[in-house]
């Protein structure tokens, strides 16, 4: 089969590999019709989140057919439409039965204190072959499944496989309540979602701070307010939109390849710290392979959360979902403790948060596929990788067709 395989930083190619076979009895066997790519995936190439090992299949948003199932799958039979959550979890342990089944004891093969497991990642994370392919073996598959109702097509369905319900989650995390004002760091399209996310949970006013002009614009037409920290510095100007209190609670969808200004008032204060943000770079990516404009490294890692920290209003409430590596250690504790935040984070608890937003999607409530810019082949998935990480004008999100 067909499949996007990581070979090293800045090196990704379309193989062909082995189909994918039954390994344990809860295993399941999903042929893709729909798969997509993710700003994580980029963390892999650009080498921001290391560890991975050379022949892992990239992926894990991705929406298919059950073609096989082991003798312990009884929830699915082949020819079943199903959803692929990111993350893969048991459904059986300690972690799964209180709903965090991002941090299930037992789907890491590296053990139970190994941390989440997720389709195509690093390995820490398992590794398990990605869903950017045309069959993907499916582990735990009656948790890490989930069934599609006919009316929704696999076009709705592919952005409930990640960035749907991790941006709900980031809402959560950061206890967004009726009224509040919240700042969402990163116009990408998990902060698209993730202002789509806060105005369901209540909230008042959404303000999306980003420094790309058109992801911009797509944040104001979802009626957020608008940031560009290349034009205003961003922490004076959510001071100054809140009557000098800071936002009540701030999502941050951005991660560790986050950027400093190259233009505008706060341009200043990121190169003051130009030396700080290059050993958090050299802490998070030891090895790179930057050609021309593509997989450069952003050259800020703290540089989201400095800001987050800086914009909440004392005793406010701050949700980290953009993804930071283990190796990075900096974050500005001393001013969040100074105000009393609530900091949380994490990976999404994808099996226990999805099921609600698809049946918002299946009742026809929210349309998620109008922040689908890209439809790609599978056979296209390299070149269009190249556009998105240069985050070419319009190129928010690619679906890859496959099959
Ligand atoms: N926690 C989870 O379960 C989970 C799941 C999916 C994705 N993610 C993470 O969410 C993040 C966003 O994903 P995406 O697909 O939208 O990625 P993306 O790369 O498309 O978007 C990131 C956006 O952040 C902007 N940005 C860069 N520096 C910034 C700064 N200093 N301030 C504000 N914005 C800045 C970029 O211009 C870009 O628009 C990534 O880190 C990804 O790994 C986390
Ligand atoms: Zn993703
Ligand atoms: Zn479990």
């Amino acid at each position: 089969m067909k499949a996007v395989v990581w070979h090293g930083e800045g090196d990704i190619r379309l193989d062909t590999v082995d189909d994918p076979g039954i390994l344990e009895p809860t295993d399941a066997i999903v042929q893709i019709t729909r798969s997509a790519i993710c700003g994580t995936d980029l963390h892999f190439i650009r080498g921001t989140m290391s560890g991975m090992v050379e022949g892992t299949i990239l992926g894990h948003e991705a929406v298919g057919v059950v073609t096989e199932v082991g003798p312990a799958v009884r929830r699915f039979s082949p020819g079943d439409r199903v959803l692929i959550n990111s993350t893969i979890s048991c459904g059986a342990c300690r972690n799964c039965r209180r709903g965090l089944t991002a941090q299930c004891d037992v789907a890491n093969p590296n053990g139970p204190l190994a941390g989440t497991s997720f389709f195509g990642g690093p390995q820490a994370t398992g590794p398990v072959n990605g869903l950017q392919a045309e069959y993907v073996r499916v582990p735990w598959a009656v948790n890490t499944l989930i069934p599609l109702p006919d009316n929704v097509s696999d076009d709705a369905a592919i952005l409930l496989s990640d960035i749907f319900p991790t941006a709900w989650f980031g809402a959560e995390l950061a206890g967004v309540n009726r009224g509040d004002t919240v700042a969402v760091f990163g116009a990408g399209v998990v902060g698209q979602f993730a202002i789509a996310s806060a105005f369901r949970q209540g909230a008042g006013r959404v303000i999306a701070v980003d420094g790309q002009p058109s992801r911009l614009a797509t944040a104001l037409g979802q009626n957020a307010e608008i940031i560009d920290f290349n034009a205003e510095d961003p922490v004076q100007a959510i001071l100054d939109t809140t009557q000098g209190i800071g936002v009540d609670a701030v999502i941050d969808a951005v991660g560790v390849d986050a950027q400093r200004p190259w233009d505008g008032p706060a341009k200043k204060a990121g190169d003051e710290q130009a030396e700080q943000f290059d050993a958090e770079r050299e802490q998070v990516a030891p090895e790179t392979n930057v050609q021309g404009d593509n997989w450069v490294p952003g050259d800020a890692p703290s540089q989201a959360l400095q800001w987050s920290v800086g914009s909440v209003a004392k005793g406010g409430r701050l949700g980290i979902i953009g993804v930071y590596p283990p190796a990075l250690t900096s974050f500005p504790i001393g001013e969040a403790m100074n105000k009393n935040l609530i900091v949380k984070m994490g990976n999404c608890n994808h099996h226990t948060v999805t099921p609600p937003l698809l049946d918002i999607v299946a009742a026809g409530l929210f349309d998620p596929t109008k922040l689908i810019t890209q439809h790609e082949p599978l056979t296209s998935a390299v070149e269009a990788y190249e556009s998105f990480d240069r985050r070419e004008e319009g190129w928010l999100k690619t679906e890859l067709t496959v099959g």
